[in-house]
């Protein structure tokens, strides 16, 4: 992809102009309230820099996995209330669907410096299956469109794909800029030894990106129940935790290419087990010898000292998934640890994901990270280097 050919918010005048922008407000939503506000914080230089700039901003966005109609609890109106005290506006008004008479009201009475906020995307059939019809719809009510949804822009939707195709003038917003220069770094020439942590739930949800980080890392840390996969396949008991039983072979074959390369591939040596995910009580067990009725939830202190080691000693650091069952606080150690020692070294380091941000910005460690990607499935596949679909329309070629 040519940078080249995208350009950028600052090249745009958007005095007297309505801003139509996608953003990515898929945030945590908890009982009526925002869990987790990096999303919204991330996008709000290119806000202000339009309602600095005397535009008129219409705001779109998903949140959640709605199917195609309003489902009460997906709604944005958190975000719209949430997002007017973080500009310090007396509104941002919410739409009561995306598109259809009531936005267009909002859309047409808007004026200089105020924002709107399109109601959830996903409230309608059209958005992700890239209907053309309601592309259009969204096109007409602005006369710009700038893509700062760098977390949606895997996705070939109405909102981050088709709409592109029917604006005259389109841009990419800071958010987006920042996060493929960002994250772009890491597929240069970089300051070695680059180490890469993966953690989740699923070898299956990876397997593109191991392949990818087999051609450029020096170590490849596993942890999550990702790891139990790759144990339970090199020979471990691992009791009732949780095991792709139809990925072991992949495993194998992926941690024997690893060794034919050099490339070293790490897993936990000891893990913190507990009965089940509600367990309140964590014990310290060598990874391999699981008891039956027991299973990992999180790496042990002996992997959390290993894996630190080689942290501390990397030029470069990307990390993406939890190493255990974080929400559960017996739990949550193995991956603040990892927060923490990546935020203590000197290495280049780039945080991705919902669950590894969440454990960054609990422990407020944001700031010892080069880059805190607002993407989880987009930054990995940005990094498998697969073409971004969000991005790629926004190429005026
Ligand atoms: C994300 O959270 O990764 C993005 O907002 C995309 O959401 P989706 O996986 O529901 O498409």
């Amino acid at each position: 992809m040519d940078m080249r050919t995208i350009k950028n918010l600052e090249d745009i005048d958007v005095a007297g102009k309505r801003v139509l922008m996608r953003v990515d407000f898929n945030v945590p939503v908890r009982d009526g309230k925002i869990a987790d506000e990096t999303r919204i914080r991330a996008a709000l230089p290119s806000i202000k820099y339009v309602l600095e700039n005397n535009g008129r901003l219409i705001l779109m966005s998903h949140l959640g996995r709605p199917k195609g109609k309003p489902e009460p609890q997906y709604s944005l109106e958190p975000v719209a209330s949430r997002l007017a005290e973080l500009l310090d506006v007396g509104e941002v008004f919410l739409t009561d669907a995306c598109v259809g008479d009531g936005a267009r009201r909002v859309v047409t009475d808007l004026r200089d410096g105020q924002v709107a906020l399109l109601e959830n995307l996903r409230f309608h059939a059209g958005e992700t299956k890239n209907d053309e019809k309601l592309a259009r719809e969204l096109a007409s009510f602005g006369d710009i469109y700038i893509n700062d949804a760098f977390g949606t822009a895997h996705r070939a939707h109405a909102s981050t794909e088709g709409v592109a195709h029917h604006v005259r003038t389109k841009a990419a917003g800071f958010l987006m800029k920042k996060e493929i220069e960002s994250l772009g770094k890491l597929m240069g020439e970089v300051s070695r030894p680059y180490v890469a942590i993966l953690g989740g739930a699923k070898v299956s949800d990876k397997i593109g990106i191991i392949e990818k980080f087999m051609e450029r890392v020096d170590t490849l840390i596993i942890g999550g129940a990702m790891a139990n996969t790759f144990v339970a396949a090199a020979g471990g008991k691992l009791g009732k935790s949780l095991v792709e039983q139809d990925k072991l072979a992949l495993s194998r074959d992926l941690m024997a290419r690893a060794e034919s390369k050099g490339i070293q591939i790490m897993l936990p040596s000891d893990a913190l087990i507990g009965e089940d995910t509600e367990s309140a009580q964590a014990t310290a067990a060598p990874m391999r010898e699981v008891p039956d009725e027991m299973m990992v939830l999180d790496v042990g202190p002996q992997s959390r000292d290993a894996f630190n080691a080689v942290i501390k000693r990397a030029g470069t650091v990307f990390w993406n998934g939890p190493m255990g069952l974080f929400e559960n606080p017996q739990f949550a150690e193995g991956t603040l640890s990892i927060a923490k020692a990546i935020a203590g070294s000197a290495a280049y380091s780039v945080v991705g994901g919902g669950d590894s941000v969440a454990a960054v910005q609990q422990a407020d460690l944001g700031h010892g990270f080069d880059h805190v990607s607002t993407g989880g499935g987009a930054s990995l596949e940005f990094l498998e280097g697969k073409t971004l679909p969000g991005i790629a329309a926004l190429s005026q070629k």
